[in-house]
């Protein structure tokens, strides 16, 4: 019978087309082409009504079988092309991980900064607390209540900002002693206000308009000058290293009794003297004192009862000695070349 040799025809046709179809619509039109209305298997089957029932019964058989044939050809063959296109796309999206990756630059923390967290963290081991200022004070609490009137000639140590007779920016942080101490009202107190201050002065290598103290005040009832050098002598030792000495040199500020001026060992000559301490040996690092009564007794305070002793440390004198940095200006000019040697530094 020509008409089933025709559907045996079909199957090896459809298998033939299949062969060059890549994607999902071409493969729609072809199985409507196969399977559709006027498709090859419709056309034989149309020509059923001329045959004999036996015939009819085969031919009947045979189509069905091809039809089911078709449709797993067809639907192999949409898998085989999905699986393809999901392979494509993997392929697109594979990752070399051999491929060196990005480096995504990433900033440092300022020597200064560095610093400052190095006074607190050390302080604050010692029973310290930090304490904060504005920027923006009162002559009041910058320079009166510290025992420096107006009109006083140690004024003149400190070139000031002023915003107006009664406001200034100041230019150091030993107000916030004041305010501390009116705060705690005659309690005692264990601070240190690391802080920017102001000063009227030329920018030069060791003179900045800005720059950082950290001030320290210490009142209780048996505080004394001892005590304030072991606070000092620690804190060199701890921040420029274990071989620091100190010396204490008699010196004058209006809120300290007797006052003095610290200077610490040469880390670089070892005290034996070199350029960078003008061959002394020492170098000086920051103003101190035992707290005036005068200044106790304008902020609340009874000197008989409790008393103390204040420090002023120049922070970036202490992170000049620490880097061996040789210009003030290298601080606040914020060039790449000088922050960047600071990624490494622990
Ligand atoms: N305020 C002083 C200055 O800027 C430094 C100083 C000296 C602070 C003695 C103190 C101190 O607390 O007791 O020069």
């Amino acid at each position: 019978m020509d008409q089933m040799k025709e559907l045996d025809n079909v199957l090896v046709q459809a298998d033939e087309e299949l062969k060059d179809v890549s994607d999902l619509n071409s493969l729609q039109q072809k199985k409507a082409n196969f399977l559709g209305k006027k498709g090859p298997i419709a056309q034989v089957m149309a020509t059923m009504r001329e045959l004999s029932q036996e015939a009819k019964k085969e031919l009947g058989q045979k189509s069905n079988s091809v039809k089911v044939a078709l449709e797993e050809l067809f639907e192999k063959k949409k898998k085989a092309i999905e699986d393809a296109i999901i392979n494509k796309k993997l392929a697109s999206e594979t990752i070399d991980v051999t491929l060196p990756g990005v480096n995504v630059p990433t900033g440092s923390i300022h020597p200064l900064n560095r610093t400052i967290q190095e006074l607190e963290d050390l302080y604050i081991s010692m029973g310290y607390t930090v304490a904060e200022g504005p920027e923006i004070e009162t002559d009041e609490y910058c320079f009166e209540k510290l025992n420096l009137p107006k009109g006083h000639p140690a004024r003149d140590m400190q070139d000031t900002f002023y915003i107006n007779p009664e406001l200034l920016l100041r230019s150091q942080t030993s107000p916030v002693q004041v305010r501390t101490m009116l705060e705690k009202k005659g309690e005692p107190i264990k601070i240190i206000c690391p802080g920017k201050v102001y000063r009227r002065d030329a920018d030069d290598a060791t003179h900045s308009h800005q720059f950082i103290q950290c001030e320290g005040l210490v009142l209780g009832k048996n505080v004394t000058l001892a005590d304030l050098k072991g606070a000092l002598l620690e804190m060199a030792k701890k921040m420029l290293g274990e071989e620091r000495e100190i010396r204490l040199r008699p010196s004058f500020f209006p809120f300290t009794e007797p006052s003095t001026e610290v200077d610490v060992s040469c880390g670089l000559c070892g005290g034996k003297g070199c350029n960078v301490c003008k061959n002394t040996g020492w170098i000086e690092v920051l103003g101190a004192g035992m707290v005036n009564n005068n200044v106790l007794k304008m902020c609340g305070y009874n000197p008989d009862e409790i008393q103390g002793f204040a420090f002023g440390i120049g922070v970036e004198r202490i992170a000049m000695l620490k880097y061996r940095i040789d210009d003030i200006r290298n601080f606040y000019t914020n060039d790449l070349r000088f922050l960047n040697q600071f990624k490494e530094v622990k």
